[in-house]
């Protein structure tokens, strides 16, 4: 008789992993809670659990080390998955913690304030030599210094959230990566980063990193996501790229009639794994 091989990855069945690896997928934002919309840009929890329920199991140990208003954490608790979430911003935090404690779910589930970059020392305070080993790492950084620049005149979604009096950019922080003036060096504060994180994860554990190429006003692209892929890569095997479509976003009218001026409407999913 056959023998059926084990799943150690995930808890789907083989037609839902099939379906899980297309490389591309649409996942349109719901619209926001108030307390959501206190973040400027935060990733919907659908698309959170679509990965987590791919790369671990029930009771596994997932970390998001830009955890925002803690999608990453509501998703972990709705699919039963341990998380630890780190984020720079208290009332970022503070707004999380509260949609958290209203998420039905299990698991345990750690919303830490400070800087990432001190992830090792935050993590020693909280679990002392208990530390849990992560299973699998996601997260979504600053776009470098997207928010502060308008990409889209009059009409964009940020003009629009300043005119209604919502925050437009995370902080003034100098921790705040997205403050980074230097493009280079925002590449590379992020790249050790997730150098720093490598004694965090178990060997083989996967990483996904949800991020944007970056086109300014005036048209020109900043490729974060491929500068980004390149320099994790340094410490992570990449593993593919995935395509987060977003088909329900306006389109907006920037450089007709005498300039072409994209309309962006996906995100690359960057799939790393620790090698052994
Ligand atoms: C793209 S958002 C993440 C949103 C999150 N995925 C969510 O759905 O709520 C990036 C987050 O990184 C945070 N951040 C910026 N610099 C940081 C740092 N040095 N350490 C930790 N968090 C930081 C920002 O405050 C922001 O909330």
């Amino acid at each position: 008789m056959a023998r059926t091989q084990m799943n150690t990855l995930n808890d789907l069945e083989a037609r839902e992993w099939v379906k899980s690896t297309k490389s591309w997928f649409i996942v349109n934002p719901r619209s926001r809670t108030t307390e959501q919309m206190d973040h400027p840009a935060k990733y919907p929890e659908e698309l959170v659990q679509r990965f987590i329920s791919f790369f671990t199991k029930r009771g596994s140990w997932v970390l998001d080390p830009f955890a925002g208003v803690g999608s990453t954490l509501i998703a972990c608790k709705e699919l039963s998955r341990n998380a630890v979430g780190i984020e720079l911003h208290g009332e970022f935090v503070e707004s999380g913690l509260k949609m958290l404690l209203e998420t039905k779910g299990s698991g345990e589930q750690h919303f830490l304030m400070g800087d990432a970059r001190e992830s090792m020392s935050i993590m020693a305070e909280q679990f002392g030599e208990s530390s849990p080993a992560f299973d699998y790492l996601i997260t979504s950084p600053p776009y470098w210094d997207m928010l502060r620049k308008s990409r889209g005149g009059n009409d964009s979604a940020q003009r629009a959230r300043g005119r209604r009096g919502l925050k437009q950019y995370y902080s003034d922080s100098e921790k705040d990566l997205g403050n980074i003036t230097s493009y280079y060096e925002y590449i590379e504060a992020l790249g050790s980063l997730f150098s720093g994180l490598r004694p965090l994860l178990r060997n083989k554990a996967y990483l996904t990193i949800v991020v944007q190429n970056m086109r300014n006003v005036d048209g020109l692209l900043k490729p974060i996501a491929w500068d980004l892929a390149r320099r994790v890569s340094d410490d992570y095997d990449l593993r593919q790229e995935m395509i987060w479509c977003q088909d329900n976003k306006k389109l907006g009218c920037w450089g007709y009639p005498t300039t072409y001026v994209s309309n962006v409407h996906h995100h690359y999913c960057l799939i790393f794994q620790k090698p052994a």
